[in-house]
């Protein structure tokens, strides 16, 4: 047994499927938010609590958040006060990666383990994330920027309000901006709800193409929720194939 495959039993992935040469399975009622690879970038959509959420996020700390360097951001970034999940946090949870990544995975927030650290995906889902990842090949750091959806933790792990993740959508707008990824995983609904500015669900919209600013974008599971339900693993993996053959085909496109 290879040691990928080692990891993936222990993980509970294995057995290993394989790539399939046919396109993953498109669904007939397509979303307007499906695009095809080659089309255009449009601006980066907008979730409509941020057009909404003036206190939180004017237009002039949108602006000011879309004109940093990625130092600044950083910086930015730990010393937010914008939205009232600073007032518990340790540590801002700002995302780890190659900065000129391919792939860029994005999750909700951070947990309790991410925030001492200061790492996203350091606690037993990240495990599962960087074993998802080397089941294709891919590691953390080498092509790959993992990031979440808010930098701070939401107090016992609950899901962050549409009021915080509009308070710190700039911050991951600009971020995908720079990184200007090949391919992005949206990983669980809060991730995918807030890059595609829509109500989704996890189950309907795995296995199709969408886009985030002419980016194209895929969602599957997150980590936590398939350390839950095991059974959707092959689902996931499924999912991780059909990102690998979207990739390939970019990278083969040169885009
Ligand atoms: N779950 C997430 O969504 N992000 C993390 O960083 C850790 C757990």
């Amino acid at each position: 047994m290879t040691r990928r495959e080692r990891i993936l039993r222990e993980m509970g992935l294995a057995p290993l499927w394989r790539l399939r040469d046919k396109p993953a399975e498109k669904l007939t009622d397509e979303p307007a938010v499906d695009v095809s690879l080659d089309s255009p970038a449009p601006p980066p959509a907008l979730p409509s609590a941020l057009a909404e959420g003036a206190s939180l996020a004017p237009d002039s700390r949108m602006q000011r958040i879309a004109a940093l360097g990625w130092d600044e951001l950083t910086a930015a970034v730990s010393g937010c006060r914008d939205c009232r999940l600073c007032e518990r946090r340790k540590k801002t949870v700002f995302g780890v990666g190659d900065i000129a990544a391919d792939w860029l995975f994005i999750g909700e927030g951070p947990g309790a383990e991410e925030d001492e650290s200061g790492e996203p995906f350091v606690g037993q889902a990240g495990r599962l994330l960087d074993a998802m990842l080397a089941a294709i090949n891919l590691k953390r750091g080498d092509n790959v920027y993992i990031g979440n959806v808010v930098k701070c933790r939401p107090p016992g792990n609950r899901t962050p309000e549409p009021e915080e993740t509009a308070a710190c959508f700039p911050y991951l707008r600009r971020q995908i901006g720079l990184i200007r990824p090949r391919l992005i995983v949206a990983l669980g609904k809060p991730a995918a709800e807030t890059l595609l500015d829509a109500e989704v669900r996890v189950g309907a919209a795995r296995g199709r193409l969408f886009e985030h600013g002419g980016i194209p974008l895929i969602v599957t599971y997150h980590p936590a929720y398939l350390l839950r339900n095991l059974t959707d693993k092959t689902k996931a993996w499924e999912d991780l194939c059909f990102a690998r053959r979207v990739m390939k085909e970019r990278q083969d496109a040169g885009g």
